[in-house]
């Protein structure tokens, strides 16, 4: 009989298991005949606002709309440079640049996959404004240096905290470190919407404001329009959705991390003998493990022996921000980056979604076991 399939992820477990009170949040929101922007959004704001700790979460249609919100808010003008790291996903470069700034692509730690701030000292120039950690994969960036840099030269700092939801770094949450935090609920990620939604939080009160104005076309009052925004509503339903699945949210978190473990315990085993590398966790991090992601040398014939098992893997990101051809007009070249190079040939995502379930993960490992 051929073995049942192991995909990267998988939606559709979890949404058998909140179907009803899905299927009731959607159907009071149809009923309600209100489906931008009203009650279930405003609950939504306020009940995230909480769950992370801070002042101010304002409701937007995607994570790459609260990105640019952002960089809107804290008055990022074209020709500013915004130092980013150059491995993400290309959301981070593509908000800086549709603001006609300048994204400056930053190397990573390869052993954490997030920006070095040893970088950021030496891609400072005098037109740098504002810093974008991304916390990539569930893990916060090394915040304290980046901070530290960030005030010493007077620059924003934006977290993109698109995969990190939930995540912390030295007991405090992820948003509440920069000026402006931006999440996605891409239905993949850690919190999915049923389609595209986002949210932009802050813990400073003027910021909140303008964020508010800019995603209704910069107004305030209806039809007066004061700055030039744009439309990024969210919407009732997604926020319905959002709000039947933040209740699961830390239960999902702590499955996630039991898989980790689990895959953790099996492929820090010597006998893999440097081949296959897990992922490494930084001293006061607590890691939501958007994904679980490895370092393997021989990446390409790992990803062909765990298909040929029925198994789905993901590259995330095979090609850095700063080789793409969208940015070569920025003359960055190969071996600029060269740690985040690596990543782009070595990294290599495993099955992981909190349903995940044991015995499909020792199908994973023991088909790596049998290829190193
Ligand atoms: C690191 C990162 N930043 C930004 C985004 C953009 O979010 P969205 O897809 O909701 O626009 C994503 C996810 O897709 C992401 O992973």
């Amino acid at each position: 009989m051929a073995k049942q399939a192991i995909p990267s992820f998988d939606l559709t477990e979890q949404y058998g298991l909140i179907e009803a009170d899905v299927m009731a949040a959607v159907e009071r929101v149809l009923k309600s005949g209100h489906y931008i922007l009203g009650p279930e959004v405003n609950a939504f704001e306020s009940e995230l606002a909480g769950y992370l700790g801070v002042r101010h979460a304002i409701g937007v249609a995607n994570g790459s709309d609260a990105l640019l919100l952002a960089l809107m808010a804290l008055g990022i003008q074209p020709g500013d440079e915004v130092l980013i790291p150059t491995f993400t996903f290309f959301a981070t470069a593509g908000a800086v640049a549709r603001l006609g700034a300048v994204p400056v692509f930053c190397d990573i730690d390869l052993n954490t996959f997030n920006l070095d701030p040893a970088e950021l000292e030496k891609r400072l120039t005098a037109k740098t404004r504002a810093i974008i950690p991304v916390h990539l994969y569930g893990q916060v960036a090394d915040m304290d240096a980046i901070m530290n840099f960030a005030r010493q030269h007077g620059l924003s700092v934006i977290e993109d905290a698109a995969q990190a939801i939930g995540a912390s770094y030295r007991g405090k949450t992820v948003c509440n470190f920069g000026d402006i935090g931006c999440l996605s609920f891409y239905p993949t990620k850690n919190l999915g919407a049923c389609g595209d939604a986002g949210m932009v939080v802050t813990n400073d009160d003027p910021l909140a404001e303008k964020l508010r104005i800019l995603r209704t076309h910069g107004s305030k009052k209806k039809y007066h329009h004061d700055v030039l925004g744009f439309n990024s509503r969210l919407d009732e339903l997604q926020a319905a959705i959002l709000r039947v699945k933040l209740n699961h949210l830390d239960d999902w978190m702590a499955k996630r991390q039991a898989i980790a473990a689990y895959y953790d315990q099996a492929l820090s085993d010597s006998c893999f003998g440097g081949k296959v590398i897990a992922p490494q966790v930084a001293a006061g991090n607590r890691h939501v493990y958007h994904q679980y992601t490895i370092r393997a040398e021989q990446r390409d014939a790992l990803i062909a022996a765990l298909a040929a098992n029925g198994i789905g893997s993901t590259v995330y990101y095979p090609l850095c921000l700063h080789l793409q051809p969208v940015f070569a007009h920025l003359g960055r070249q190969p071996g600029d980056c060269p740690q985040a190079e690596k990543a782009t040939e070595t990294a290599l995502s495993l099955p992981m979604y909190p349903e995940l379930d044991q015995a499909s993960q020792r199908r994973v490992i023991e088909t790596i076991r049998a290829f190193v």
